[in-house]
Protein backbone atom coordinates (compact mmCIF):
# COMPACT_ATOMS: atom_id res chain seq x y z
CA UNK A 1 0.00 0.00 0.00
CA UNK A 2 1.56 3.78 -0.61
CA UNK A 3 1.46 5.87 1.91
CA UNK A 4 -1.10 8.44 1.98
CA UNK A 5 -0.34 11.37 1.02
CA UNK A 6 1.30 14.27 2.79
CA UNK A 7 -1.43 16.71 3.01
CA UNK A 8 -0.09 20.13 1.91
CA UNK A 9 -1.79 23.71 2.72
CA UNK A 10 -4.35 25.49 0.67
CA UNK A 11 -2.59 28.76 1.09
CA UNK A 12 1.08 28.63 1.86
CA UNK A 13 2.17 32.45 2.78
CA UNK A 14 6.37 32.19 3.46
CA UNK A 15 8.11 35.54 4.91
CA UNK A 16 6.26 37.91 2.56
CA UNK A 17 7.29 41.27 2.63
CA UNK A 18 6.03 44.23 0.22
CA UNK A 19 6.95 48.10 0.40
CA UNK A 20 5.14 51.23 -1.14
CA UNK A 21 8.19 53.22 -0.55
CA UNK A 22 8.70 54.57 3.01
CA UNK A 23 5.62 52.19 4.10
CA UNK A 24 6.68 48.73 5.04
CA UNK A 25 3.12 47.38 4.43
CA UNK A 26 3.92 43.68 4.71
CA UNK A 27 6.99 42.64 6.75
CA UNK A 28 7.93 38.89 6.48
CA UNK A 29 4.50 37.32 6.84
CA UNK A 30 4.18 33.40 7.42
CA UNK A 31 1.06 31.48 7.85
CA UNK A 32 -0.41 28.38 6.02
CA UNK A 33 -3.92 28.04 5.40
CA UNK A 34 -5.71 24.09 5.77
CA UNK A 35 -7.87 22.87 3.15
CA UNK A 36 -11.52 23.14 4.01
CA UNK A 37 -10.86 25.68 6.66
CA UNK A 38 -12.07 28.90 7.75
CA UNK A 39 -9.71 31.14 8.10
CA UNK A 40 -9.45 35.26 9.04
CA UNK A 41 -7.23 37.90 8.78
CA UNK A 42 -7.90 40.30 11.83
CA UNK A 43 -6.25 43.88 11.44
CA UNK A 44 -7.17 47.21 11.68
CA UNK A 45 -7.27 49.53 8.76
CA UNK A 46 -3.39 50.23 6.77
CA UNK A 47 -2.41 46.74 8.91
CA UNK A 48 -1.90 45.37 5.04
CA UNK A 49 -4.81 43.16 4.61
CA UNK A 50 -5.02 44.12 1.22
CA UNK A 51 -1.55 43.92 0.12
CA UNK A 52 -1.60 40.24 1.03
CA UNK A 53 -4.64 39.24 -0.73
CA UNK A 54 -3.65 41.02 -4.01
CA UNK A 55 -0.53 39.09 -3.72
CA UNK A 56 -2.42 35.83 -3.25
CA UNK A 57 -4.74 36.50 -6.05
CA UNK A 58 -1.40 37.51 -8.33
CA UNK A 59 -2.20 40.94 -8.83
CA UNK A 60 0.81 42.25 -6.84
CA UNK A 61 4.14 41.07 -6.51
CA UNK A 62 5.92 40.35 -3.14
CA UNK A 63 9.34 41.86 -2.87
CA UNK A 64 10.19 38.99 -0.82
CA UNK A 65 9.22 35.29 0.26
CA UNK A 66 6.74 33.11 -1.52
CA UNK A 67 3.33 32.42 -1.90
CA UNK A 68 0.74 29.30 -2.96
CA UNK A 69 -2.45 28.38 -3.97
CA UNK A 70 -2.79 24.59 -3.66
CA UNK A 71 1.28 24.39 -3.87
CA UNK A 72 1.11 26.97 -6.96
CA UNK A 73 3.78 29.90 -6.68
CA UNK A 74 1.28 32.82 -7.16
CA UNK A 75 4.66 34.68 -9.16
CA UNK A 76 5.85 31.69 -10.84
CA UNK A 77 2.79 29.36 -11.82
CA UNK A 78 0.36 32.96 -11.53
CA UNK A 79 -2.18 31.71 -13.91
CA UNK A 80 -2.31 27.74 -12.54
CA UNK A 81 -2.78 29.54 -8.98
CA UNK A 82 -5.14 31.93 -10.05
CA UNK A 83 -7.65 29.64 -11.51
CA UNK A 84 -7.95 28.03 -8.05
CA UNK A 85 -9.50 31.36 -6.38
CA UNK A 86 -12.49 32.57 -6.25
CA UNK A 87 -12.41 36.33 -5.06
CA UNK A 88 -14.19 39.44 -4.06
CA UNK A 89 -12.44 42.60 -3.47
CA UNK A 90 -12.63 45.04 -0.97
CA UNK A 91 -13.73 47.70 -3.22
CA UNK A 92 -17.24 46.63 -5.21
CA UNK A 93 -16.57 45.36 -8.89
CA UNK A 94 -19.47 44.36 -10.39
CA UNK A 95 -20.85 46.13 -13.67
CA UNK A 96 -23.75 47.92 -12.13
CA UNK A 97 -25.20 48.82 -16.15
CA UNK A 98 -25.47 44.48 -16.24
CA UNK A 99 -28.60 42.73 -14.62
CA UNK A 100 -27.19 40.21 -11.95
CA UNK A 101 -27.69 37.51 -14.23
CA UNK A 102 -25.06 38.89 -16.92
CA UNK A 103 -22.85 40.08 -14.21
CA UNK A 104 -22.52 36.20 -13.62
CA UNK A 105 -22.84 35.23 -17.08
CA UNK A 106 -19.97 37.28 -18.06
CA UNK A 107 -17.62 35.53 -15.05
CA UNK A 108 -18.47 32.04 -16.23
CA UNK A 109 -17.55 33.17 -19.71
CA UNK A 110 -13.91 34.71 -18.95
CA UNK A 111 -13.70 31.30 -17.14
CA UNK A 112 -14.62 29.39 -19.63
CA UNK A 113 -17.23 27.13 -17.80
CA UNK A 114 -19.16 25.63 -20.04
CA UNK A 115 -23.05 26.75 -21.00
CA UNK A 116 -24.11 23.82 -18.85
CA UNK A 117 -22.54 24.20 -15.91
CA UNK A 118 -22.96 28.00 -16.09
CA UNK A 119 -26.32 28.04 -15.80
CA UNK A 120 -26.17 25.50 -13.03
CA UNK A 121 -23.90 27.30 -10.25
CA UNK A 122 -25.77 30.74 -11.37
CA UNK A 123 -28.92 29.20 -10.27
CA UNK A 124 -27.35 27.32 -7.40
CA UNK A 125 -25.09 30.51 -6.12
CA UNK A 126 -27.73 32.67 -6.22
CA UNK A 127 -30.38 30.35 -4.27
CA UNK A 128 -27.44 30.11 -1.63
CA UNK A 129 -26.96 34.27 -1.21
CA UNK A 130 -30.72 34.57 -1.79
CA UNK A 131 -30.70 36.33 -4.83
CA UNK A 132 -32.91 34.55 -7.21
CA UNK A 133 -35.30 37.52 -7.35
CA UNK A 134 -33.60 39.49 -8.57
CA UNK A 135 -32.06 37.42 -11.55
CA UNK A 136 -33.09 39.62 -14.05
CA UNK A 137 -32.96 43.31 -12.34
CA UNK A 138 -30.03 45.79 -13.20
CA UNK A 139 -27.38 45.48 -10.48
CA UNK A 140 -27.90 49.20 -9.80
CA UNK A 141 -31.37 48.58 -8.11
CA UNK A 142 -29.13 46.38 -5.38
CA UNK A 143 -28.34 47.13 -1.85
CA UNK A 144 -24.90 47.22 -0.66
CA UNK A 145 -25.53 44.18 0.97
CA UNK A 146 -26.90 42.70 -1.77
CA UNK A 147 -23.77 43.46 -4.18
CA UNK A 148 -21.83 42.02 -1.81
CA UNK A 149 -23.68 38.78 -1.68
CA UNK A 150 -23.68 38.50 -5.22
CA UNK A 151 -20.10 38.87 -5.39
CA UNK A 152 -19.74 35.87 -3.60
CA UNK A 153 -22.25 34.37 -5.58
CA UNK A 154 -19.89 35.55 -8.64
CA UNK A 155 -16.94 34.42 -6.72
CA UNK A 156 -17.83 30.41 -7.42
CA UNK A 157 -19.17 30.12 -10.63
CA UNK A 158 -15.91 28.38 -11.83
CA UNK A 159 -13.95 25.48 -9.96
CA UNK A 160 -12.84 27.53 -6.92
CA UNK A 161 -11.41 25.89 -4.20
CA UNK A 162 -10.46 28.58 -2.24
CA UNK A 163 -12.52 32.17 -1.59
CA UNK A 164 -10.45 34.99 -0.79
CA UNK A 165 -13.24 38.29 0.45
CA UNK A 166 -11.18 41.24 1.30
CA UNK A 167 -13.47 42.99 4.27
CA UNK A 168 -16.69 41.28 3.25
CA UNK A 169 -18.64 43.22 5.18
CA UNK A 170 -17.13 46.30 5.99
CA UNK A 171 -19.40 49.61 6.29
CA UNK A 172 -22.40 47.01 5.75
CA UNK A 173 -25.43 47.32 8.78
CA UNK A 174 -25.37 44.50 11.29
CA UNK A 175 -28.20 42.11 9.80
CA UNK A 176 -26.31 42.29 6.16
CA UNK A 177 -23.10 41.21 7.95
CA UNK A 178 -24.61 38.38 9.98
CA UNK A 179 -25.95 37.19 6.60
CA UNK A 180 -23.19 36.99 4.89
CA UNK A 181 -21.01 35.41 7.36
CA UNK A 182 -24.39 32.68 7.54
CA UNK A 183 -23.07 32.14 3.17
CA UNK A 184 -19.27 32.34 4.18
CA UNK A 185 -20.02 29.56 6.59
CA UNK A 186 -22.61 27.56 4.55
CA UNK A 187 -20.03 27.50 1.88
CA UNK A 188 -17.23 25.73 4.01
CA UNK A 189 -19.68 22.96 5.18
CA UNK A 190 -21.59 22.62 2.11
CA UNK A 191 -19.12 23.30 -0.83
CA UNK A 192 -16.14 22.63 1.18
CA UNK A 193 -14.50 25.41 0.14
CA UNK A 194 -11.27 27.12 1.65
CA UNK A 195 -12.12 30.54 2.96
CA UNK A 196 -9.45 33.44 3.85
CA UNK A 197 -11.28 36.23 4.82
CA UNK A 198 -10.41 39.73 6.37
CA UNK A 199 -12.01 41.67 8.82
CA UNK A 200 -11.61 44.10 11.13
CA UNK A 201 -14.53 43.75 13.03
CA UNK A 202 -13.32 41.45 15.75
CA UNK A 203 -16.31 39.81 16.95
CA UNK A 204 -16.33 38.37 13.40
CA UNK A 205 -13.93 36.04 14.16
CA UNK A 206 -15.43 34.66 16.71
CA UNK A 207 -16.83 32.04 14.50
CA UNK A 208 -14.08 31.25 12.69
CA UNK A 209 -11.81 28.12 12.83
CA UNK A 210 -8.33 30.35 13.21
CA UNK A 211 -6.96 33.31 13.26
CA UNK A 212 -4.45 35.77 12.58
CA UNK A 213 -4.19 38.83 13.85
CA UNK A 214 -1.82 41.48 11.72
CA UNK A 215 -1.43 45.00 12.52
CA UNK A 216 1.40 47.23 10.65
CA UNK A 217 2.14 44.21 8.07
CA UNK A 218 3.56 41.88 11.08
CA UNK A 219 1.50 39.09 12.39
CA UNK A 220 1.39 39.36 16.06
CA UNK A 221 -0.35 35.98 16.93
CA UNK A 222 -2.35 33.27 15.61
CA UNK A 223 -4.76 30.23 16.72
CA UNK A 224 -8.01 29.18 16.90
CA UNK A 225 -10.40 31.76 18.75
CA UNK A 226 -10.23 30.01 21.64
CA UNK A 227 -6.56 29.61 21.66
CA UNK A 228 -5.70 32.98 21.16
CA UNK A 229 -8.16 33.93 24.42
CA UNK A 230 -6.47 31.53 26.78
CA UNK A 231 -3.08 32.54 25.98
CA UNK A 232 -3.14 36.27 25.37
CA UNK A 233 -7.27 37.63 26.52
CA UNK A 234 -6.61 39.02 29.94
CA UNK A 235 -9.51 40.31 31.89
CA UNK A 236 -9.84 44.26 31.92
CA UNK A 237 -11.20 47.31 34.01
CA UNK A 238 -12.65 49.87 32.07
CA UNK A 239 -12.80 53.03 34.04
CA UNK A 240 -14.02 56.30 32.98
CA UNK A 241 -12.86 58.82 35.26
CA UNK A 242 -14.87 62.09 36.51
CA UNK A 243 -12.51 64.47 36.26
CA UNK A 244 -9.09 65.13 35.20
CA UNK A 245 -7.95 65.04 38.81
CA UNK A 246 -8.82 61.46 38.94
CA UNK A 247 -7.65 60.03 36.01
CA UNK A 248 -4.32 61.26 37.33
CA UNK A 249 -4.27 59.94 39.98
CA UNK A 250 -5.98 56.33 38.97
CA UNK A 251 -3.04 56.41 36.43
CA UNK A 252 -0.25 56.50 38.64
CA UNK A 253 -2.12 54.60 41.58
CA UNK A 254 -2.14 52.03 39.06
CA UNK A 255 0.78 52.97 36.52
CA UNK A 256 2.09 48.96 36.34
CA UNK A 257 -1.72 47.66 35.25
CA UNK A 258 -1.99 50.22 32.66
CA UNK A 259 -3.10 48.45 29.62
CA UNK A 260 -4.42 51.35 27.53
CA UNK A 261 -6.17 54.60 27.38
CA UNK A 262 -8.62 55.38 24.89
CA UNK A 263 -12.57 57.15 24.55
CA UNK A 264 -11.86 59.40 27.96
CA UNK A 265 -11.35 56.13 29.56
CA UNK A 266 -8.24 54.00 31.29
CA UNK A 267 -7.81 50.47 30.83
CA UNK A 268 -6.54 47.96 33.63
CA UNK A 269 -5.09 44.38 33.47
CA UNK A 270 -7.64 43.21 36.15
CA UNK A 271 -8.70 39.66 38.25
CA UNK A 272 -11.37 39.42 40.21
CA UNK A 273 -10.08 41.14 43.22
CA UNK A 274 -8.29 44.05 42.05
CA UNK A 275 -11.81 44.82 40.48
CA UNK A 276 -13.51 44.52 43.82
CA UNK A 277 -10.74 46.75 45.17
CA UNK A 278 -11.25 49.51 42.67
CA UNK A 279 -14.76 49.25 42.75
CA UNK A 280 -14.46 49.97 46.90
CA UNK A 281 -12.26 52.45 46.23
CA UNK A 282 -13.48 54.47 43.74
CA UNK A 283 -17.02 53.26 42.65
CA UNK A 284 -18.97 56.76 44.00
CA UNK A 285 -16.17 58.45 42.42
CA UNK A 286 -15.96 57.62 38.30
CA UNK A 287 -18.68 57.65 35.70
CA UNK A 288 -18.60 54.18 34.86
CA UNK A 289 -16.40 50.90 36.41
CA UNK A 290 -16.85 47.50 34.08
CA UNK A 291 -15.19 45.04 34.16
CA UNK A 292 -14.16 42.55 30.64
CA UNK A 293 -13.86 38.67 30.32
CA UNK A 294 -11.62 37.89 28.06
CA UNK A 295 -12.63 38.24 24.67
CA UNK A 296 -10.86 38.84 21.23
CA UNK A 297 -11.50 42.49 21.97
CA UNK A 298 -9.10 42.18 25.14
CA UNK A 299 -6.55 39.80 22.87
CA UNK A 300 -6.31 42.56 20.46
CA UNK A 301 -5.87 45.16 23.38
CA UNK A 302 -2.90 42.90 25.02
CA UNK A 303 -1.29 42.77 21.62
CA UNK A 304 -1.28 46.27 20.51
CA UNK A 305 -1.90 48.37 23.44
CA UNK A 306 -5.13 49.59 21.04
CA UNK A 307 -8.55 49.04 20.71
CA UNK A 308 -9.25 47.63 17.30
CA UNK A 309 -12.31 50.04 17.41
CA UNK A 310 -10.41 53.06 17.94
CA UNK A 311 -9.14 53.10 14.59
CA UNK A 312 -10.94 56.10 12.26
CA UNK A 313 -12.65 54.17 9.14
CA UNK A 314 -10.57 54.53 6.34
CA UNK A 315 -11.94 56.76 3.44
CA UNK A 316 -13.06 53.32 1.54
CA UNK A 317 -15.07 51.78 3.85
CA UNK A 318 -16.99 55.41 4.83
CA UNK A 319 -17.73 55.60 0.80
CA UNK A 320 -18.92 52.67 1.02
CA UNK A 321 -21.22 53.09 4.40
CA UNK A 322 -22.85 55.86 1.93
CA UNK A 323 -23.92 53.82 -0.98
CA UNK A 324 -20.60 54.46 -3.61
CA UNK A 325 -21.96 52.87 -6.71
CA UNK A 326 -19.90 50.26 -7.61
CA UNK A 327 -16.85 50.91 -9.91
CA UNK A 328 -15.44 49.49 -13.27
CA UNK A 329 -14.34 46.16 -13.58
CA UNK A 330 -10.81 45.93 -11.64
CA UNK A 331 -9.60 42.92 -13.20
N1 LIG B 1 -0.71 51.56 -3.65
C1 LIG B 1 -0.20 51.98 -2.49
N2 LIG B 1 0.74 52.95 -2.45
C2 LIG B 1 1.28 53.37 -1.30
N3 LIG B 1 0.95 52.89 -0.08
C3 LIG B 1 0.01 51.92 -0.05
C4 LIG B 1 -0.62 51.42 -1.23
N4 LIG B 1 -1.51 50.46 -0.88
C5 LIG B 1 -1.44 50.38 0.47
N5 LIG B 1 -0.54 51.24 0.97
C6 LIG B 1 -0.17 51.39 2.39
O1 LIG B 1 0.22 50.12 2.85
C7 LIG B 1 -0.29 49.87 4.15
C8 LIG B 1 -1.18 48.63 4.12
O2 LIG B 1 -2.35 48.92 3.35
P1 LIG B 1 -3.48 47.84 3.07
O3 LIG B 1 -2.84 46.61 2.57
O4 LIG B 1 -4.51 48.48 2.21
O5 LIG B 1 -4.04 47.58 4.53
P2 LIG B 1 -5.49 47.08 5.02
O6 LIG B 1 -6.14 46.40 3.86
O7 LIG B 1 -5.20 46.18 6.16
O8 LIG B 1 -6.24 48.30 5.44
C9 LIG B 1 -1.01 51.14 4.57
O9 LIG B 1 -0.11 51.93 5.31
C10 LIG B 1 -1.35 51.79 3.25
O10 LIG B 1 -1.45 53.18 3.39
MG1 LIG C 1 -7.95 46.62 3.03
Amino acid sequence: MSPAPIPRPAIRVDAVSKRYGRTLALDAVSFDVDEKELFALLGPNGAGKTTLMHILCTLLRPDSGAAQICGRDVVKQSRAARRRLGLVFQEPSLDDRLTVRENLELHGLVFGVPRKLRRQRIHEMLALVELTDWTDKPVQMLSSGMKRRLEIARALIHDAEILLLDEPTVGLDAQSRDRIWSYIRRLGIERRITVLVTTHYIEEVEGCDRACIVDHGKVLALGTPEALKQEYGQQILRIAPRSEEDRREILSRFADRLVSEAHDAILLASDDAFAETVFADYGGRVRSLAVERPSLATVFLSLTGREIRDQAAGARERTFAFGKRGGEHTR
